[in-house]
């Protein structure tokens, strides 16, 4: 399955973008996934959606050849990072290209709940008339207290976690693929 990566923290040495590296990895032989900048996308207007800058029209036209979108993302303020808003307002307009993609979430934040409160605004944005992606509902990871599951030298290393990555990775292309016939 070719499947684009969007991660919520623009952070050089952000946890979410080392766990979408970590599932890039080893998960190479099951899903080939690409990871997207939204880091050089301008700020959306009506004002330029029909004819965006090209780095908006490269990145839509990443989504709309994928076959199924990634999400990883930490929690800011309660809800969704605004890059990613920003980059998700981008995709519900003009050619709307997340419409029908079989998406998942993945969230890691330093709090207790992660990325709960995230998660729940993401999927209601994802559910949205403009945007009309969809999801597996229940197949979710979430990671609290991040920062306790990478070792020194920045390896994700827990074991508990990876294998149920592991699960929800399966139950995801499993369901990915039944869509598609
Ligand atoms: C945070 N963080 C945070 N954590 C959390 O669990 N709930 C929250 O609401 C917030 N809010 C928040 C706002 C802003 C602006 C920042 C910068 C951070 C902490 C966050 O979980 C932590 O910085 C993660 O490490 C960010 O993810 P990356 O950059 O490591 O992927």
């Amino acid at each position: 399955m070719n499947i684009v990566a969007i991660v919520g923290s623009l952070r050089k040495d952000s946890y979410n973008r080392k766990i979408a590296e970590f599932m890039k990895n080893r998960y190479k032989e099951k899903m080939d996934i690409e990871i997207l900048n939204i880091g050089n996308l301008p700020l959306f207007s009506e004002d330029i959606e029909d004819d965006p800058p090209t780095v908006v029209k490269e990145f839509k036209n990443q989504i709309k050849s994928s076959e199924g979108i990634l999400f990883v993302t930490p929690e800011y303020n309660h809800s969704i990072p605004g890059a990613l808003k920003n980059a998700l307002d981008w995709c519900s307009r003009v050619d709307r290209v997340m419409k029908d993609k079989p998406t998942f979430i993945v969230g890691a934040s330093n709090g207790n709940v992660g990325t709960a409160r995230c998660q729940a605004h993401l999927r209601q944005v994802l559910n949205s008339g403009g945007i009309s992606a969809i999801d597996l509902p229940g197949n979710q990871i979430l990671i609290a207290n991040v920062q306790d599951h990478f070792d020194k030298e920045g390896n994700f290393i827990d074991e508990r976690t990876i294998k149920y990555l592991d699960r929800v990775v399966d139950n995801y292309i499993k369901w990915a693929e039944k869509l598609k016939s």
